[in-house]
């Protein structure tokens, strides 16, 4: 186990009776809000409306920034960019799931930069300065609202990177699991997905020899997502699923289960090349290509790691020989995501074939070797992409 220091400095308000602490907490960073929000969503639920009751109810000035793109776009940050400068915002409000809060993360940064925000998530210009940031969310998938980083999409050079930085942390986070029931079984599998991708990439798979507590606490995690992503698929209002899964997304990625873990976010690495290059969903994208991995991963030192999880969570038989509990742990979570959850299996059924699996593969890998519990190279990744066709 390495050495770490763990600090997480978002506040979080969770249950249905929060939000009327909203305008409280916006007030604290001043009386200019910036609303950041996607496709809609939020006037369709009520949202909206609820909210500007309480901003309004304060005296704040709202300004809006809507439209933001699942796999939100370096575009739209820069627009956002744009009315943060000219109307001297002062606290951002982004209500949606992990595409919203991630496009509102950096434009609290491009806030204080005269130029493309691409340069900032790129990294050729270091993030000086942020505008505070309050999140409503309404979609558990990928715990940007209790993390420090932002993922954004430039579909000009076809990248879609992350940028990570303590100060785009959100200041306060509102969750009310009320807020998810509308989301579609779809968005609720390719987030369950996400929630368990974000484990195994940062922790279970990566993990230092000794971190015994860490894959004890996943491994809860995972029983919590394989119990209640069913559950809220059913029943899309059973609030105990819906609360469930919401604080399993914070949990799995504010950093709690990943410190003192060199970190090798594999799986993440080959599907943002996909949602890059075809704007895919991304817990879908990663539900295609775990099972893939695992399968060709799999070896005699890879095999006691992975028949654990389908020892500790599918009912695999720990007495069998570690290389057949292996390989049935990985049916037993493809089951889970393609049979139970009803994700599309294969590249293919969307319409995506191997043409550009070999650049993709190189920029993966950012040329050199992905790290992982065996590490990949180009020609390795391509070979996984293969396997997803
Ligand atoms: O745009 P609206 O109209 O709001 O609709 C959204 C969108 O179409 C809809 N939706 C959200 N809440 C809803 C709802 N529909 C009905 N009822 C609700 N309550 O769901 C669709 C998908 O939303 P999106 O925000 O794109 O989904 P998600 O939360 O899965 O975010 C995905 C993005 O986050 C990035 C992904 O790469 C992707 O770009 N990630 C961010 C991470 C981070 N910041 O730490 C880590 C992750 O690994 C991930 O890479
Ligand atoms: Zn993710």
């Amino acid at each position: 186990m390495k050495d770490f220091v763990f600090q997480n400095n978002t506040k979080v308000y969770f249950g249905k009776n929060q939000l009327q602490h909203i305008g409280d907490e916006l007030k604290r960073y001043g009386s200019r809000v910036l609303l950041i929000y996607g496709g809609g969503s939020i006037k369709k639920i009520g949202l909206y409306d609820k909210l500007m009751e309480y901003i309004k109810a304060e005296g704040l000035q709202v300004f809006e920034l809507s439209g933001v793109e699942p796999n939100p776009r370096h575009t739209t940050v820069n627009k956002g960019a744009d009315i943060c400068k000219k109307e001297q915002i002062d606290v951002l409000l982004a209500v949606g799931g992990g595409s919203t809060i991630d496009c509102a993360k950096a434009v609290s940064a491009a806030a204080f930069y005269d130029g493309d925000c691409w340069d900032l998530v790129t990294g050729k210009t270091p993030v000086t300065m942020t505008l505070p940031l309050v999140v409503v969310l309404t979609l558990a998938a990928t715990g940007s609202e209790m993390d420090t980083g932002c993922v954004i999409s430039n579909m000009d050079d076809r990248s879609k990177l992350g940028l990570i930085n303590p100060q785009l942390g959100p200041k306060v986070s509102f969750l009310d699991p009320t807020n998810t029931f509308t989301v579609n079984a779809y968005q609720t599998a390719c987030g369950c997905v996400d929630i368990m991708s974000h484990l195994f990439d940062l922790s279970y798979f990566s993990r230092q020899p000794g971190f015994d507590m860490i894959d004890r606490m996943c491994e809860e995690l995972f029983k919590t997502i394989i119990k209640y992503a069913p559950v809220a698929i059913q029943e899309p209002d059973n609030y105990d699923a819906r609360a469930n899964l919401m604080w399993a997304s914070s949990w799995a990625l504010n950093g709690f289960l990943s410190t003192g873990i060199v970190q090798a976010p594999v799986c993440h690495a080959m599907e943002h090349e996909l949602s890059a290059w075809y704007d895919i969903t991304h817990g879908l994208g990663l539900a295609i290509l775990t099972p893939r991995w695992l399968s060709y991963i799999l070896d005699d030192t890879t095999a006691p790691a992975i028949s654990r999880l389908g020892v500790s969570c599918f009912d695999v038989d720990a007495k069998l020989p570690p290389m057949d509990a292996a390989r049935l742990s990985i049916e037993r979570l493809s089951d889970f995501f393609f049979k139970t959850l009803g994700l599309k299996s294969r590249l293919s059924d969307l319409g995506i074939d191997d043409k550009n699996f070999s650049i993709m593969a190189k920029n993966a890998c950012g040329g050199g070797e992905l790290e992982s519990i065996r590490p990949l190279r180009p020609t390795d990744v391509e070979a996984i992409y293969r396997l997803c066709l």
